[in-house]
C-alpha cells in the first residue's frame, strides 16, 4: 500500500482537538511524521493517546504544550523542530480563537481584536518567519495557513464575529504576501476548512472535522508550484 505522505515532516499548531486533531490523524495514517502544539496539557495528553495508535511508529508523532501568544513561542517551537528533524516539510498554522456574540464590532468587548490578531495573525506570521530556515532545508516545503470562509472579502460585509473575520482577512493577505516573497522556495497557501462541528465551529455546523482534514490533505498534495492560493476541499476559492 502506498501512503501519500510517507517521509513528510509536518508541524501542526492547535492539534489537541477539532480540525487540528482530525488533520493530524489523517496525516499520520498517510505515513507522515507529525509534531505539534496546543496550550492545554490535559487535552494534549488525550490527543497524544488517541493519535499514538494511528502513528506508524512512536517516533512518528509527538506534541508539546505551547501558548502561541507567548513572546518566546516561535523560538521554542523552532528549537524543538530543529532538535527533532533538523528541517521541516510542512507548517500548518491551524490554531485560532474566535469570540462569538455581538453583531457589530462596536459591541465586542474591548481588546477582542487585539487578542484575536495575536493568535490568528501574529502567531502564524511569527512562527512561519522563524521557521523559514528549517523549511528551506525541507523537501518541497510548504506553509498552510488555516483561514476561513468568514474572512473572504465578500464575507466582511456579513454581521457578527468582526474581529475573527478581520483576522482571517489579514491572514489571507499574509498568504498572498509570503507566497510572493518565497516563490520557488516555499509554497504558501490558505485552507478554508469549511464550517464544521468543533468547539469553535459550534454544534450547528453542517460539516465534520474529517471533511476539513480531507481538504488539508488535498492541499498538502498540490503540486509544489501551487502557491498564493486559497482552497476549500481541494477546490480553489476566491479571496
Ligand atoms: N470549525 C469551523 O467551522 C471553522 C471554520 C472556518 C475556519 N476554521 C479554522 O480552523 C482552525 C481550527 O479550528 P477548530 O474549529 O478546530 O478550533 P478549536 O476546536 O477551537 O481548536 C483550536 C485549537 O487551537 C489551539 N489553540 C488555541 N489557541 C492557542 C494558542 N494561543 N496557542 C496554542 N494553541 C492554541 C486549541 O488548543 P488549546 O485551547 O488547548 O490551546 C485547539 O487545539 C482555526 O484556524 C479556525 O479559525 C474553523
Amino acid at each position: 500500500m502506498s501512503l501519500k505522505l510517507s517521509g513528510r515532516r509536518i508541524f501542526i499548531t492547535g492539534l489537541s482537538r477539532g480540525i487540528g486533531l482530525a488533520t493530524a490523524r489523517l496525516f499520520l495514517s498517510e505515513g507522515a511524521s507529525v509534531f505539534g502544539v496546543a496550550r492545554d496539557e490535559a487535552r494534549l495528553d488525550a490527543a497524544r493517546s488517541a493519535l499514538a495508535s494511528v502513528a506508524m511508529t512512536p517516533d512518528h508523532f509527538d506534541a508539546f504544550p505551547l501558548d502561541l501568544a507567548d513572546a518566546d513561542a516561535p523560538a521554542r517551537a523552532a528549537e524543538q523542530i530543529a532538535e527533532r528533524w533538523g528541517a521541516l516539510d510542512v507548517l500548518v498554522n491551524n490554531a485560532a480563537i474566535m469570540t462569538e456574540g455581538p453583531i457589530t464590532f462596536e459591541d465586542e468587548p474591548p481588546g477582542t481584536l487585539e487578542r484575536t490578531l495575536e493568535v490568528n495573525l501574529l502567531a502564524p506570521f511569527r512562527l512561519s518567519r522563524v521557521l523559514i530556515p528549517l523549511l528551506r532545508a525541507g523537501r518541497e516545503p510548504r506553509i498552510v495557513h488555516v483561514t476561513s470562509g468568514a474572512g473572504t472579502l465578500a464575507a466582511l460585509d456579513e454581521p457578527g464575529i468582526s474581529s475573527y473575520r478581520l483576522s482571517k482577512w489579514a491572514l489571507n493577505g499574509l498568504v498572498r504576501l509570503q507566497a510572493q516573497h518565497l516563490v520557488g522556495h516555499i509554497a504558501v497557501n490558505g485552507l478554508d476548512p469549511g464550517w464544521v462541528k468543533t468547539d469553535l465551529g459550534g454544534p450547528r455546523a453542517p460539516g465534520v472535522v474529517e471533511d476539513s482534514a480531507r481538504g488539508a490533505l488535498a492541499l498538502v498534495l498540490e503540486p509544489f508550484e501551487t502557491t498564493g492560493k486559497l482552497f476549500n476541499d481541494g477546490h480553489e476559492i476566491a479571496y
